[in-house]
């Protein structure tokens, strides 16, 4: 896949959708985000150091609901590859360590385009007061990464995927929150129970509180306990 380097956008979201009538399949990447978004429109905060990129994919309608853990793995794949830590999937959408959020994953659709965006703490580490709980890749391993050869890895990774029930079991053993006792919201819903595994197209299932299972295809954690 072609990799288009920018200096400064304002999301590399949007820069991707422009390219869509060129039917290519490519990366955008760029230094910097003037408008990095994140989840529920939200800002994703995007100084130079991080990483910050957006795939152009082309799916099939079979293989849609496989992207968001292809990505997911590919990245923390990329990341082992390139600096030997291996970080762990956060249902839905987060990256982590040490229980604090190194990056994350946006999927959006355009036409029949999904721009599958993902965010990474490189070397930027300092954070403003109102991001909780992140950490970057320098801080965790107290020195400089090189963001295009991250990034090159990530890539590499995404392109020789293996079947996706390797992908699934991978990811399953990175399950973050297997096992612990979890606050979440869902359609407005506040929900409490033990999360159990994440199924084969990326969803929470979920052991409520009050019994029974659920299974969640999206919602937001709201606080995870070790114990309950
Ligand atoms: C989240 O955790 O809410 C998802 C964050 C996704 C951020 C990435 S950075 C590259 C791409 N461009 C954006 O504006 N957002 C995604």
């Amino acid at each position: 896949m072609r990799i288009i380097p920018f200096a400064t956008v304002t999301s590399t979201q949007d820069i991707a959708k422009s390219f869509i009538a060129n039917r290519e399949e490519l990366v955008i990447w760029a230094k910097e985000q003037k408008r990095g978004r994140g989840r529920f429109e939200r800002e994703w905060y995007s100084p130079p150091g991080g990483l910050y990129f957006s795939l152009l994919l082309f799916p099939r309608s079979s293989e849609i609901l496989t992207i968001h853990l292809k990505l997911f793995w590919a990245t923390i794949k990329g990341i082992k590859d390139l600096v030997n830590l291996l970080p762990f999937f956060k249902w839905p959408n987060d990256i982590v360590y040490d229980g604090k959020k190194l990056g994350g994953i946006l999927l959006e659709m355009e036409k029949d385009a999904i721009i599958a965006g993902c965010g990474i703490n490189v070397n930027n580490e300092i954070f403003p007061e109102y991001i909780k709980d992140a950490i970057s890749l320098k801080s965790l391993l107290k020195r400089e990464i090189p963001i295009e050869e991250l990034l090159q890895s990530i890539i590499a990774r995404f392109q020789n995927c293996p079947n996706f029930a390797t992908i699934l079991s991978e990811i399953r053993k990175r399950n973050f929150l297997k096992g612990k006792y979890i606050v979440l919201n869902s359609h407005r819903r506040r929900i409490k129970g033990t999360a159990m595994d994440i199924d084969e197209e990326g969803r929470l299932i979920l052991q409520k509180e009050e019994g029974g299972l659920l299974t969640l295809s999206s919602g937001e954690i709201e606080k995870v306990y070790e114990y309950k």
